[in-house]
C-alpha cells in the first residue's frame, strides 16, 4: 500500500469516527431537548390564590395599596426552602383590585439590595407613572405612583422593569395580578367570585437547581430561559377543587420566555371571554388558546360533577422551523392544572351571548402609519437606548402600527399604556383568539401584524413609554424602543441616559 493510500484510509475512519460522534451527540441532543411532564404530575398540592391586596381609601377617594419588593424563601417542596423574591411576601405578590374611575395609588418600596421598578402592564396611564426603566427605585427608596383608572375591566398585571435585568426580577418571583373592574362588566352573568369561581392563575415555567432556581439558558436556546415544568401561583402539581358549574380562569402567562397553547385534557370546549385588556363582544367557544409571555386569557369551563381535567399546554403549531420546535419550547407539553369538581354543583348561569363593545379603534380613523421590523438584535435595526426617542405620537390620535417577524424565530411585541385592536394577520381578518382588546401579541416568525391603537395621553415629551419583545431575554438583549406622547405641534424632549 501507497503511502497516500494508507494516509487516506485513516483520515477516512478518523473522520467517519467524528462524524458518528458529532451525530451521535447531536441526536442525543435533539431527542432529549423536549420537554414534557404530561402524566407526571402528582398533582398533590392544593393551589395557593394570591391573597387579595389590603388598601385604604383616603378621604379624596383615592386608594392606596403598599407593595414591598423583598427578599424570601419559599417551600415549593416538602421541607426544602428556595430563595426567592416577592412582593409582601416570599413569592409573586397580592391581586390588586379596583374600579373604573376610580384614583389609586401604589406605595412601592424596594427592600431588594439593587434597584428594581414596578411597572403596570396593560394600565393606561402617564408616563411617569408607568414603572418602566426610566422610573427606577433604589434599593430601600420608595415611589408613589398614582393615577385614575380609566378603561374597561381586565386582568392585568405587574413586574419589574430594570433596563438589562427583567427577566432576572420577574424569574426570582416579582409579579402579581392587578385585577380592574367596572359596573358594565359586574352587571354581566359571569363567574365572578375571587378564589372560589373566578380564579387567577400565573402560569410560569421553572427548573430546580437542588434547592435553588436554576435560572441557566440551555446551549441551543436563543428565546431566554425555559424552565422544565410549570408551576400556578408558585404551587407545584396544583390542583383546585371547584364547586361551581362553571369557573373563570384568569390565565396570565407570567413565564419569562415560554409560548403555552392551553387547552384542557379531554378537548373539551371553553369559552374565551377576555383577553389582556378586557372582554371581547362576544364569547368565542375554543379548544385551544395560545398566549406567550404576558398575554393573559379570561375563559369560562363548564364543569360536570365529580370529574377530573387537567388543563393542559400543547405543543405550538405556529412556531418556526423544526430547531425552533426542539430547542426553543415549541414541542413540549405541560400538565399545568387539575380542576377537581365536587359531587354537588352550585348551578352557574349560562355564559351571556352578549360581553360589551369594544373601546379599541377600528383603525379608521388613523393619522399615521408605523411599522416595526422584529430582531432579536433590535427593533427597526436598532438596539433600545435609554437617551433616545425611537417614535414621537400626537396626543388624542389613533395610529396603526405594523409588526413584522422574518427573524426565523419567535418574538411578540408589547406596547406600553395603551390596548389596541388587531386588525389583520397577514392580511387576513384575526382569529377569535386576537379581536378583544389586547396589549401584547405572538408574532411567529413569517408575521405581519397590524394593529390600531388610540393615544389619549397625556403629553409627555420627556418621559417615554416602552415597546418591546415581552421574551425577557429579548428585550434585556434590547429588543425595545421608547415612543414619547406629545400635544399637536411639539418637540420630544430628551430622556436621561441614565436609570435614575
Ligand atoms: Cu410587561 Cu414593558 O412590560
Ligand atoms: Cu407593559
Ligand atoms: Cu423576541
Amino acid at each position: 500500500m501507497s503511502r497516500t493510500k494508507r494516509v487516506l484510509i485513516i483520515s477516512g475512519s478518523v473522520l467517519t469516527v467524528l462524524s458518528l460522534l458529532v451525530g451521535g451527540a447531536f441526536l442525543w441532543l435533539w431527542t432529549g431537548a423536549d420537554v414534557n411532564t404530561v402524566g407526571k404530575e402528582p398533582f398533590g398540592n392544593e393551589l395557593a390564590i394570591p391573597p387579595l391586596a389590603e388598601s385604604r381609601v383616603e378621604k379624596d377617594g383615592t386608594r392606596v395599596f403598599d407593595l414591598r419588593m423583598q427578599l424570601g424563601q419559599k417551600e415549593f417542596k416538602d421541607g426544602r426552602k428556595t430563595s426567592t423574591w416577592g412582593f409582601n411576601g416570599d413569592y409573586l405578590g397580592p391581586t390588586l383590585r379596583a374600579e373604573r374611575g376610580e384614583k389609586v395609588r401604589v406605595r412601592v418600596r424596594n427592600g431588594l439590595d439593587e434597584p428594581s421598578t414596578v411597572h403596570w402592564h396593560g394600565m393606561h396611564l402617564p408616563a411617569e407613572m408607568d414603572g418602566g426603566p426610566h422610573q427606577m427605585v433604589a434599593a430601600g427608596a420608595s415611589w408613589s405612583p398614582h393615577w385614575t383608572v380609566d378603561q374597561p375591566a381586565a386582568t392585568l398585571w405587574y413586574h419589574p422593569h430594570p433596563h438589562g435585568a427583567t427577566e432576572k426580577h420577574v424569574q426570582r418571583g416579582l409579579a402579581g395580578m392587578f385585577i380592574l373592574d367596572d359596573p358594565a362588566s359586574d352587571r354581566l352573568a359571569l363567574p365572578g367570585r375571587y378564589g372560589i369561581d373566578d380564579l387567577p392563575l400565573i402560569v410560569q415555567d421553572v427548573t430546580f437547581d437542588g434547592t435553588e432556581f436554576d435560572h441557566g439558558h440551555g446551549m441551543m436556546q436563543n428565546a431566554g430561559f425555559l424552565g422544565e415544568r410549570t408551576m400556578v401561583n408558585g404551587t407545584l402539581n396544583p390542583y383546585r377543587e371547584v364547586a361551581d358549574e362553571r369557573v373563570r380562569l384568569r390565565l396570565l402567562n407570567a413565564s419569562t420566555a415560554r409560548t403555552y397553547t392551553f387547552g384542557f385534557s379531554d378537548d373539551r370546549a371553553f369559552d374565551l371571554v377576555g383577553t389582556d385588556g378586557g372582554l371581547l363582544e362576544r364569547p368565542a367557544a375554543l379548544e385551544r388558546v395560545q398566549l406567550s409571555p404576558g398575554e393573559r386569557a379570561e375563559i369560562v369551563v363548564t364543569m360536570r360533577p365529580g370529574e377530573r381535567t387537567v388543563l393542559r399546554s400543547y405543543p405550538q403549531d405556529n412556531y418556526g422551523d423544526a430547531w425552533q420546535e426542539r430547542f426553543n419550547g415549541g414541542d413540549d407539553s405541560f400538565d399545568v392544572l387539575q380542576l377537581r369538581a365536587a359531587d354537588r354543583l352550585r348551578p352557574s348561569p349560562e355564559t351571556p351571548d352578549e360581553l360589551g363593545t369594544l373601546e379599541v379603534p377600528d383603525g379608521t380613523e388613523a393619522v399615521k402609519a408605523r411599522h416595526f421590523d422584529l430582531k432579536r438584535s433590535g427593533i427597526n435595526g436598532r438596539a433600545m437606548a435609554m437617551d433616545r426617542v425611537d417614535e414621537i405620537v400626537t396626543r388624542g390620535t389613533t395610529e396603526t402600527w405594523t409588526v413584522r417577524n422574518t427573524n426565523g424565530m419567535p418574538h411578540n411585541f408589547h406596547v406600553h399604556d395603551v390596548q389596541f385592536r388587531v386588525l389583520e394577520v397577514n392580511g387576513e381578518a384575526p382569529p377569535a383568539a386576537l379581536r378583544g382588546p389586547k396589549d401584547t401579541v405572538f408574532v411567529p416568525n413569517g408575521t405581519t401584524m397590524k394593529l390600531a391603537m388610540r393615544f389619549d395621553g397625556p403629553a409627555d415629551p420627556d418621559t417615554p413609554y416602552m415597546y418591546h419583545c415581552h421574551l425577557l431575554y429579548h428585550e434585556d438583549q434590547g429588543m425595545m424602543g421608547q415612543f414619547v406622547v406629545v400635544e399637536k405641534g411639539q418637540q420630544a424632549g430628551r430622556p436621561s441616559e441614565h436609570q435614575h
